[in-house]
């Protein structure tokens, strides 16, 4: 069977995401010039297709890092205990930060890793998220570029994973309650 009959439905389209996106880097190109490059992280695994995509629609200057992050806690919830499995190769001390992540749920992780960053002391630093789901927010945290709000489901696709499936399907849907029933009884 394809994976994607695992899908119920679709959420957010490939062409809305685009459209999304271009809007997002309308946003940004108007605040960062090449006087003063900003750095972007990308937080993986997630935000690598999101990344992508950005980076190659913004007209000024920047460099790009990578920090892969873990939330203890399998299936669909973290649990709100972080780790960092990959640091960052470049130095934020001064230099400007937009963190770009795949959605933004409890809110625990990016909370985090602004902790972790403020003490490095960069010049500034935003938030990009691709999705963000309000509804779930246990700790307040600042989000800049939002492309989505969402409802409270589980998510996958574009970069986003089910127990680290689905990552490469083009848009963002939802699966259907037995893939999570099935692997529950794994
Ligand atoms: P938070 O710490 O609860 O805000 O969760 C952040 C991380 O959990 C995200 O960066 C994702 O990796 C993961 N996550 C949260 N919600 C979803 C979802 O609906 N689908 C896939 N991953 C999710």
């Amino acid at each position: 069977m394809s994976m994607f009959s695992d899908i119920e439905h679709v959420l957010v389209t490939e062409e809305e995401i685009s459209d999304r996106i271009a809007v997002l880097a309308e946003q940004m190109n108007a605040l960062y010039s090449d006087d003063d490059p900003p750095i972007l992280v990308c937080i993986l695994k997630g935000a690598f297709m999101f990344l992508a995509d950005l980076t190659r629609k913004l007209t000024f200057r920047h460099e790009l890092d990578f920090m892969e992050i873990s939330s203890y806690g399998t299936g669909t919830t973290s649990s709100g205990v972080v780790r960092i499995l990959l640091d960052l190769a470049s130095s934020i001390e001064g230099r400007h930060v937009v963190i770009v992540e795949d959605i933004v749920d409890t809110g625990h992780t990016l909370d985090y890793i602004l902790r972790n960053f403020a003490a490095r002391n960069p010049a500034s630093v935003r938030v990009a998220t691709l999705l963000n789901k309000p509804s779930r927010r246990e700790i307040d945290v600042p989000v800049h570029f939002v492309g989505f709000e969402i409802p409270n489901e589980f998510v996958m696709g574009y970069g986003l994973d089910y127990s680290e499936q689905y990552r490469n399907v083009p848009y963002i849907g939802v699966l259907k309650p037995e893939v999570y029933q099935e692997s529950a009884e794994d």
